[in-house]
């Protein structure tokens, strides 16, 4: 008989950096895709600000607020998951001042976030340590980090050019260094090269959560329309488990025929 699952807390995810147990995290926005990715048995549920691309039919995660945070940081909280909540500090919500991030990542924490992750490197150090300072756990981002979507000119891979520029090689681990002095306890690669991420990985001392980052970080992420084969998009670095948009174009093809010649509800289904 297996033991029921242990809450995952964040000290576990930090000792889980010298162990060879890879992390896992899948993006969840709801409740009912919140118990299902939990007792499918991920240690991390980040509530993305990816929300904006997979439900909210945006091009970029620029416009969520932090009010469109919290409701989906709540509808996650309410089904309890043993899996840690990872909740996502919007666009805006930190760049203007260390004081705006503490603010929000409390708002955020209220909400039932466990940790909050932000996005950037060294210029988002400040905001890091004034989180940390709050007592709240920070998982930085960088590489690819999509609320920087006009500076990059678009979603793209990062860490390929040299010089110290944004984008750069070099800025990319000087960003890792900076975010890990600023006291994140993980931090997300996204797009880098594998052999950079892999360099980053080594020498950090919290574990690394990859996107498009190969397979040596100690955790890999995904964003759950992706994985289910939910999305119209698809991505080199993403695999779809399943079709889900197929199965369910499928399914609700048929109860709409179903309804149009009268073979819905049958008996079964009358009072
Ligand atoms: O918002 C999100 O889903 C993310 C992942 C892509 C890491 O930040």
């Amino acid at each position: 008989m297996s033991s029921p699952r242990v809450k995952v807390l964040v000290p576990h995810l930090i000792e889980r950096k010298n162990s060879s147990e890879v992390l896992t995290m899948v993006t969840a926005y709801d409740s009912t895709f919140a118990s299902i990715v939990d007792e499918a048995g991920v240690d991390l549920i980040l509530v993305g600000d990816s929300v904006a691309t997979v439900m909210q039919g945006q091009k970029t995660t620029l416009c969520v607020s932090m009010e469109h945070m919290e409701y989906h940081v709540q509808m996650v909280a309410s089904v309890k998951p043993k899996a840690l909540i990872v909740g996502d500090l919007p666009f805006g919500s930190y760049q203007a001042s260390a004081k705006d991030a503490v603010r929000n990542a409390i708002r955020l924490v209220k909400a039932g976030a466990e940790i909050v992750k932000l996005e950037g490197g060294l210029h988002v150090q400040e905001a890091i340590e004034a989180i940390v300072r709050a007592d709240i756990p920070v998982m930085g981002h960088i590489g690819l980090t999509p609320q920087s979507y006009h500076r990059m000119g678009g979603n793209k891979v990062q860490g390929r050019e040299e010089g110290t520029q944004s984008g750069s090689r070099d800025r990319i681990l000087a960003d890792a260094r900076a975010v890990e002095n600023a006291g994140v306890c993980s931090f997300v690669i996204e797009a880098v090269p594998a052999e950079l991420a892999t360099e980053i990985t080594a020498t950090a001392q919290v574990p690394t959560i990859g996107i498009g980052a190969g397979v040596n970080c100690d955790g890999q992420v995904l964003v759950l329309h992706d994985l289910l084969g939910l999305s119209e998009r698809s991505f080199k670095f993403a695999k779809a488990y399943s079709n889900l948009r197929q199965i369910s174009l499928k399914a609700v093809s048929e109860y709409v025929s179903d309804v149009q010649h009268r073979r819905f509800p049958d008996a079964t289904n009358s009072f």
